[in-house]
């Protein structure tokens, strides 16, 4: 049977249904993969990847030449996932020593990386200048001051950006909202410290300003917000230039663009957003791409999220009559924890009987030691019974990225599918693991 169109665009490109009404992902049986690698099991579907990566650069390239998009790997990191960014000639978006410690052991290169964050520390900026760092995005005086020294002490001139508040409301929850005056994030425009910060970096010889970054939020479906983001930066731009005569050489509005968690989402495609950032900044500056500055834009959950599909095994089912039937998962917050933190919204998928009729209210819960592990509150699904495989879908941006060991629960193993082979890229963690860290207190260690 075939998939329906609004269920289609919560899951990776080419999904279907098999003969044996299974779902398919890149080519794979789900059900055989949950059977072979375990569950909780986190599917990516690596033609999904290169698909979205290859619509941001060669969209933002065909309307705006010298441009150049980062993926912000935060939404989700492994060598796996970065030698395919590498590939398809992207840069990175790092926020962490972490982050850019593992492009490093993948020999991403360095002048692609940008290094952001509101509080790097020494060891993290000494970190990106050994290593050749293409920009430093900073976020604070503090920083601007001691990205100066790590610089001045190491005889370089360290290209940077400053991350601007430009202080437009985004329409997304507040967590994610970046761009608001009131934020930990970066310099605020209306304030004065934006330019405070011109003034201060212009008086560092040891770094190079280059221009300025605006990140308005994540999850993001209105183009209008980008488009007075722009306004607002470019302005400021412009007012640097006359007063203090920095030129803009660079430019990054940023990341930000949602996708479709469930089916009544209905983001617009990528493509709409690269025209108009490019289109936007053409109107306002008058450059054409082939001159005028570098435009950056810095997507991570639009590049992975829809790419990735969480596969769980249905255990107990609990049903309350007249109230609520629970049914649990071999996972939850421990791998998505996006739920209990944002509210997000996720579908469900009976991977083992795609066809079957939605028939019964419930909500799906994971099976954690807190209330508040709920994956998936009131969704109609088939009748369920314990061994069924269900798939959640849009699972690939911020939920192993922000996945723990709590309860002691075992982070999930990642499987990456094309052309219908599955090649496993991260092991599911053992008991082991748990105690890696550790130091004394075991027996039979010394
Ligand atoms: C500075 C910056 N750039 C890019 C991103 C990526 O955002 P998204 O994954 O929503 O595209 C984020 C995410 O929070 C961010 O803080």
């Amino acid at each position: 049977m075939a998939i329906a169109p609004s269920v289609r665009s919560i899951l990776p490109l080419g999904a279907s249904t098999s003969e044996r009404d299974h779902l398919v992902l890149g080519g794979c049986d789900a059900v055989e993969l949950a059977e072979r690698f375990g569950t909780p099991l986190y599917v990516y579907d690596e033609a999904t990847i290169r698909a979205r990566a290859r619509e941001y650069l060669d969209g933002l390239r065909a309307a705006y030449p010298n441009a150049l998009v980062l993926y912000a790997s935060k939404a989700f990191s492994s060598p796996a996932l970065l030698e395919i960014v590498k590939q398809e000639g992207l840069g990175l978006d790092v926020v962490s020593g972490g982050e850019l410690h593992v492009a490093l052991r993948v020999d991403f290169p360095s002048e692609r990386i940008y290094f952001h964050g509101n509080n790097k520390a020494r060891e993290e900026l000494e970190l990106a200048l050994d290593h050749g760092v293409g920009r430093v995005v900073v976020d604070n005086l503090y920083e601007l001051d001691l990205l100066a020294e790590v610089a001045a002490q190491r005889g370089r001139r360290q290209p940077i950006l400053l991350r601007l508040t430009p202080g437009v409301e985004a329409h997304t929850h507040d967590y994610r909202k970046t761009g608001i005056l009131d934020s930990k994030f970066g310099f605020p425009i209306a304030t004065g410290q934006a330019e405070e910060a011109v003034r201060r970096a212009l008086a560092l010889p040891s770094l190079d300003l280059l221009g300025y970054h605006a990140h308005i939020g994540s999850q993001i479906f209105e183009l209008e917000p980008y488009v007075e983001s722009i306004r607002i930066v470019l302005g400021f731009a412009r007012a640097m230039q006359r007063q203090l005569g920095v030129e803009l050489r660079e430019f990054s509005p940023g990341g930000g663009w949602g996708i479709a968690y469930t089916r009544t989402d209905d983001p617009q495609p990528v493509a709409e957003l690269v025209a108009t950032v490019a289109e936007t900044v053409h109107r306002l500056t008058g450059y054409s791409g082939a001159s005028g500055p570098r435009l950056v834009l810095e997507p991570g959950r639009s590049i992975v999220g829809t790419a990735g599909v969480a596969l769980y095994r249905v255990g107990a089912i609990k049903r309350i009559p007249q109230v609520r039937t629970y049914v649990a998962v071999d996972g939850g917050m421990a791998d998505n924890i996006r739920p209990a933190l944002y509210q997000a919204r996720y579908e469900a998928l009976l991977a083992n009987r795609m066809s079957a009729a939605p028939s019964e209210m419930v909500t799906v819960v994971g099976k954690y030691c807190e209330s508040g592990d709920v994956l998936i509150r009131d969704v109609e699904l088939p009748p369920l019974q314990p061994g069924d495989v269900l798939a959640l879908p849009a699972s690939g941006a911020y939920n192993l990225a922000m996945s723990s060991n709590y309860n002691h629960a075992l982070k999930p193993a990642v499987v990456l599918a094309r052309d219908g082979q599955a090649r496993l890229i991260r092991r599911r963690q053992t008991y082991e693991d748990l105690l890696r860290e550790e130091l004394g207190y075991l027996p039979g260690q010394a």
